[in-house]
């Protein structure tokens, strides 16, 4: 187990390499902040074609944790749920830090593969640029999707609070770019549609942000089944208390530092109706239904429930 001076030296290191970052940021201009590779925008600060170039020397595990999502989804929560699970089994700490893995310097797939497992890793990045060690592995995903009106508000308020991503000026103007996949990672329908066609190649389980705010034990099932790490009751109980949205957010300071507000907002379904225009709402309706509509995985987003006024 690492010590607890160790672990005040990892998270000093961490919070001293985002101060740097978005002093960085700050004398950067918005186009500076984003680049594109492979057709998609990245934030320049934090991934490099390099370290995407690098991404090959990764060794996956059969027991490695592999979370993937589009920007907003719940990243931050899955990732402090497997976290807490792993904890709870090993009474020591995942391997956690390098989490994102297109996040940091070309050689951090290296360090990754000194690390003892479990480790936990997370993406944005596509099906496509997904490591193929990955599949040969069989390692096991976790997607996890949220409906795509409150994942674009809380892409807004995110783009606008944190020093590394291109800010708005306006709402409309973002919504605009989110429409047509202009952001970064970008489109929400492409993503998420991709992983249509992957769905049942077995390794993979889908979960939902909103299913996750409805019932977290029932969910916290499915991943610890999921893993096979069989939880007893009174630990899926304890992950529970430290995972909800409360918990999380108080400790935000100790696990983001003072971009935890950043990453922990509201934390609600619905936030939506108090940004999107009734014409706005209508607009991607109308994208929802030409990309997902009738699709396995826009039945799991629970369109109707969720993106209604
Ligand atoms: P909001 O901006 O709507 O509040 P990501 O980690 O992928 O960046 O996702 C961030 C979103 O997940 C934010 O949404 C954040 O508040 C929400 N979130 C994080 N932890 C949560 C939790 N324990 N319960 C509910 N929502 C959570």
């Amino acid at each position: 187990m690492a010590s607890s001076e160790e672990k005040l030296t990892k998270k000093e290191i961490f919070r001293a390499e985002m101060k740097k970052v978005a002093e960085k940021a700050s004398k950067m201009k918005p186009e500076e902040l984003q680049f594109k590779y492979k057709g998609i925008l990245y934030p320049s600060l934090l991934c490099s074609e390099a370290t995407f170039q690098a991404m090959e020397k990764l060794e996956a595990r059969e027991d490695d944790v592999f979370i993937i999502t589009y920007p907003k989804c719940g990243t931050n929560w899955t990732i402090q749920i497997l976290h807490e699970m792993l904890f709870e089994l090993h009474n020591k700490e995942p391997t956690l830090d390098q989490a994102m893995l297109e996040f940091g310097k070309p050689d951090k797939y290296e360090y990754l593969n000194q690390q003892p497992s479990p480790r936990v890793m997370s993406s944005h990045i596509t099906y496509e640029n997904i490591p193929k060690t990955f599949f040969e592995k069989k390692t096991k995903i976790l997607l996890i999707l949220r409906n795509p009106k409150d994942t674009a508000v809380s892409y807004y308020h995110f783009s606008n609070n944190n020093p590394v991503l291109p800010s708005y000026e306006s709402w409309d103007l973002f919504f605009k770019d989110y429409l047509s996949g202009d952001v970064i990672y970008g489109s929400y329908f492409d993503y998420t549609l991709q992983w249509e066609k992957h769905i049942d190649d077995g390794n993979i389980l889908v979960l939902t942000f909103e299913d996750m705010k409805m019932d977290l034990p029932k969910e916290l099932r499915k991943i610890s089944d999921f893993y096979g790490l069989s939880l007893t009751d009174e630990q899926i109980k304890k992950v529970h208390e430290k995972t909800t949205f409360k918990s999380m957010k108080e400790n935000s300071g100790n696990t983001h530092g003072n971009l935890g507000n950043v990453f922990f907002r509201k934390g609600e379904i619905g936030d939506w109706k108090n940004l999107f225009t009734e014409e706005q709402s209508k607009e991607l309706d109308a994208q929802f239904e030409k990309y997902l509509a009738g699709t396995k995985l826009g039945k799991m987003i629970n369109y109707e429930k969720y993106c209604t006024f």
